[in-house]
């Protein structure tokens, strides 16, 4: 019998590409949403791929008697624990939104887990932790947490902080937090992919929305930092290596004996500048983009990449896709809904 896993936030980006590689992988996933920040056409995007419907249940993270009754009604091994707000400019716009959301979110569902040590329990961190890692580009797990630059950043520094107390205090506990570096692409079926809500601030939508006309130009913030070619370097990852670094980790806690809270990065150990991923988009969808150097954003890294060796060793997990099926499936899925040929 398939082994259930709430994935909270399961209709989101990361969630739904994470939902279905645990299908692949032999659990049973059932998703947690309101729909907030996504559309429920993501679950007819996952049933192209996996031939059913998920489980769904609606409501709110927060809600601490939903998650309760969802317990006792269900037999879980784990909580994949996604659902939180992750634009660093709203953020800053809208602190108090974010601390409320994303803490109240963790405590709620590390309520449920304390009281359940047989649950297992994977956190969506974030290579913002690491803040501006001055002199060093490459950062492994030990690498010191500096200041984070935005009310979000705040929210996965505290996240993990809180995970960390809760673990001190029940050592019975199997906890992990995963530090993503830079997500991007979409499933290679284009059934489903990114679907930011209103002017996306991250690159890879921006490229394909720029290329699909949505507007006008590209800006690249800033061109005379000190890397390969001025601009910004971050490692980036396919969203189904990342989702399969979800499953491993869960395969990883479901079998450990002992209580733990690992924290690993999840990137590809390698670099790439802004350029660098603009010239793959055009190269590899042979499509021309219209871009301009404009003025640095504020609070962005120079260069930060994942030293990926723990993952290896812990997980017995690596990414296999390069940036090459990155920008092609990204480019896909925007074609795809925008009915672009
Ligand atoms: C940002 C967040 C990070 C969050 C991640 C989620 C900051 C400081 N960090 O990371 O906390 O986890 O998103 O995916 O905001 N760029 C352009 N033009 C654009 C958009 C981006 O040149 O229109 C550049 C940026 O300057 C940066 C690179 O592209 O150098 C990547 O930017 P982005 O996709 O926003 O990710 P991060 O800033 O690395």
């Amino acid at each position: 019998m398939r082994k259930k896993v709430l994935v909270t936030g399961g209709a989101g980006y990361i969630g739904s590409h994470t939902v279905v590689e645990l299908f692949n992988a032999g659990y049973q996933p059932i998703i947690l949403d309101d729909f907030r920040n996504s559309d429920e056409s993501v679950l007819d995007g996952i049933s192209q791929i996996i031939g059913s419907k998920p489980e769904l249940l609606r409501g709110d993270v927060c809600d601490t008697n939903l998650l309760s009754k969802f317990i006792k009604e269900n037999e879980i091994c784990g909580i994949i624990h996604f659902a939180a707000y992750k634009a660093v400019g709203e953020s800053v716009e809208k602190p108090l939104n974010y601390y409320q959301n994303n803490l109240e979110g963790l405590v709620a569902v590390l309520k449920v887990v304390s009281m359940h040590p047989e649950i297992t329990f994977v956190f969506s961190s974030s290579c913002t932790v690491y803040g501006e890692p001055f002199g060093q580009k490459e950062v492994t797990e030990k690498t010191e947490r500096s200041i984070p630059t935005s009310p979000y950043g705040y929210t996965k520094w505290l996240g993990e902080q809180i995970i960390n107390d809760v673990f001190n205090s029940n050592a019975d506990l199997r906890l992990m937090s995963l530090r993503y570096f830079n997500p991007i692409g979409a499933h290679e079926s284009a059934a489903i992919g990114e679907l930011p809500i209103g002017k996306p601030n991250n690159l890879l939508p921006f490229i394909t929305q720029t290329a699909a006309g949505l507007h006008d130009q590209l800006t690249i913030f800033g061109n005379d930092y000190p890397t390969i070619d001025g601009t910004c370097v971050r490692d980036y990852i396919h969203v189904v290596d990342l989702a399969e670094a979800h499953v491993k980790a869960l395969d990883f806690l479901v079998k450990e004996s002992k209580g733990c809270h690992e924290v690993v990065n999840i990137g590809t150990g390698k670099g790439s500048s802004v350029l660098e991923m603009v010239r793959a988009f055009e190269q590899v969808n042979q499509v021309k983009l219209n871009y301009e150097f404009g003025p640095k954003r504020a609070g962005d890294v120079i260069e930060i990449y994942a030293n990926v060796d723990y993952a290896k060793e812990l997980l017995a997990w690596q990414a296999n896709k390069t940036i090459t099926d990155a920008v092609r499936d990204a480019w896909n899925w925007e074609k795809l809904i925008r009915s672009i040929e």
